[in-house]
């Protein structure tokens, strides 16, 4: 027999600790281009009825509880308790000062029509001045920048932004989320070890302390929690997650996977699950946008090649199958090519082999939109990262390894290696819902039903 809940979904004492998503959610976005644009007018276009929220968990998704005989599958919105759409309201900063109505038509994601039915909510949000360097994004050259004495000075500037922010708009809690550009590579130092040793680094602008950072240590001081949607470090370091479990301010990272690693994560595991071997796996993208420029650079590309490669060698465990992924060729190539805009085309050539060593192939022609694959990702995010803040399990825990699901390189406490599979994601994530509602988690065992 299926084990029966002890608490119930309306009454256990952990349901009763998560605190109701009442008044404005205030969502702070260092990065105003095309994601982020995307993002906020996809939810405007969303909350006056002119569009859906296809690709949405939290919009759309169902959970189903308990067992397959009793045909309960509340919408995950309803099961637990999150920020409505109405309640969002939207901040953050730029290195270009232009409005959010202005930089969605440079990012020329979304077409005329749309833009022009939300153009007054768009246009009403300007960028604030950015914490920004050029030697951390070589590509851009903006300057809608802060000036301070030192990197210490910049953080006290962002950390008034965000107090600001919340007195102007009203609004009872935040979440900021990084949708800035791709930072260049960037190993852990000394100074990312501890909060003593990066306040000390902060005050004598160390160059291993990127923008990125300074924003993710203003939030989490100010007790906000903070998503990173680049494969920046940003919060994937010590101090951060020292200073997320102090503060209370939930955190989650990194690289939104969307695009090519998403069809890797959905593809990968199947091969694993029918054990055929893979010789080699060769992806290769165009795409034409201002992410595509600033990925021309070595520096910013060698971020994202890092985050891009590593998702392969996790789901497929060459460790445990050496005779079938011990020494498969995998290469990434993104080629900036403006044409395309944000359009990007990947493809891939997967090498594989099957039943006595035969050799076979697929390929696959992606013409996908990266910013209409990231923009539900967002939205997803900044309302779970919110309901982790408000539910005493999650909030002084630091990294939110649930909501592994987003990203493609996810974060993980020191030690553990991440779970890439989309599938072992997606449980993760139902589970830990229902685990905070007091619900029965899902194992698929299936036997009860043969008693
Ligand atoms: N679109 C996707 O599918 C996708 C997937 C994964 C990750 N990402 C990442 O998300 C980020 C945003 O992508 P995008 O397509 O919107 O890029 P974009 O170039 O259109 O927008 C990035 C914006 O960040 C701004 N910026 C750069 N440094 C800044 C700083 N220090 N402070 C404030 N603003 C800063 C730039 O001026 C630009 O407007 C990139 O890092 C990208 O790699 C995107």
């Amino acid at each position: 027999m299926a084990r029966r809940p002890t608490t119930g979904p309306e009454k256990g004492p952990k349901t009763l600790g998560i605190q109701p998503a009442k008044g404005k959610l205030g969502i702070m976005i260092p990065g105003m281009g095309a994601v982020a644009t995307t993002f906020v007018a996809g939810v405007e276009a969303v909350r006056k009825g002119f569009a859906r929220p296809i690709g949405s968990l939290t919009q759309m998704g169902t959970i189903r509880l308990g067992r397959r005989t009793e045909g309960r599958f509340p919408k995950i919105k309803e099961f637990v308790p999150l920020a409505g759409l109405d309640d969002l309201v939207f901040a953050g900063w730029d290195a270009f000062d232009d409005d959010m109505y202005t930089a969605a038509r440079k990012a020329g994601v979304l077409e005329h029509e749309l833009l022009e039915k939300v153009k007054p909510f768009l246009s009403s949000i300007q960028p604030l001045p950015a914490v920004f360097d050029r030697n951390y994004v070589k590509k851009l050259d903006g300057h809608h920048v802060k000036k301070g004495k030192n990197k210490m000075d910049l953080a006290e500037q962002v950390r008034a932004d965000i107090r600001e922010f919340k007195k102007r708009s009203g609004a009872s809690r935040l979440v900021t989320i990084w949708c800035g550009s791709t930072e260049t590579f960037l190993q852990p130092t000394e100074e990312h070890q501890s909060l003593r040793a990066f306040e000390k680094a902060l005050a004598q602008s160390d160059e291993s302390i990127a923008p990125s950072m300074i924003y993710a240590y203003a939030s989490l001081m100010e007790g906000v929690p903070f998503a990173n949607g680049a494969p920046n470090l940003t919060v994937d370091l010590p101090v951060m997650d020292e200073l997320s479990r102090k503060n209370q301010a939930p955190i989650c990272g990194k690289d939104f996977k969307t695009g090519q690693t998403l069809m890797k994560t959905i593809l990968a595991p199947g091969f694993k699950a029918r054990l055929l071997g893979l010789a080699g796996w060769f992806s290769t993208n165009i795409l034409g946008n201002r992410d595509g420029e600033v990925l021309d650079d070595p520096g910013s590309f060698k971020t994202k090649e890092e985050s891009k490669l590593s998702a392969l060698e996790h789901i497929l465990q060459p460790e445990l199958y050496p005779e079938l992924y011990g020494s498969f060729t995998h290469k990434v190539r993104i080629n900036y090519y403006p044409p395309r805009g944000d359009n990007k085309e990947g493809w891939d050539n997967i090498d594989i082999f099957g039943w006595l060593g035969y050799p076979m192939q697929i390929k696959v022609d992606f013409l996908c939109r990266d910013s209409i694959l990231a923009a539900p990702i967002v939205l997803d995010l900044v309302l779970l990262l919110d309901l982790a803040k408000r539910t005493p399990e999650l909030r002084g825990i630091g990294i939110q390894e649930w909501l592994s699901f987003y990203f493609k390189s996810p974060m993980t406490a020191p030690g553990l290696y991440p779970e890439h599979d989309l599938f072992i994601q997606l449980m993760k994530l139902k589970n830990t819902l229902r685990h905070l509602k007091g619900e029965e988690l899902i194992t698929h065992l299936g036997l009860e039903y043969y008693d």
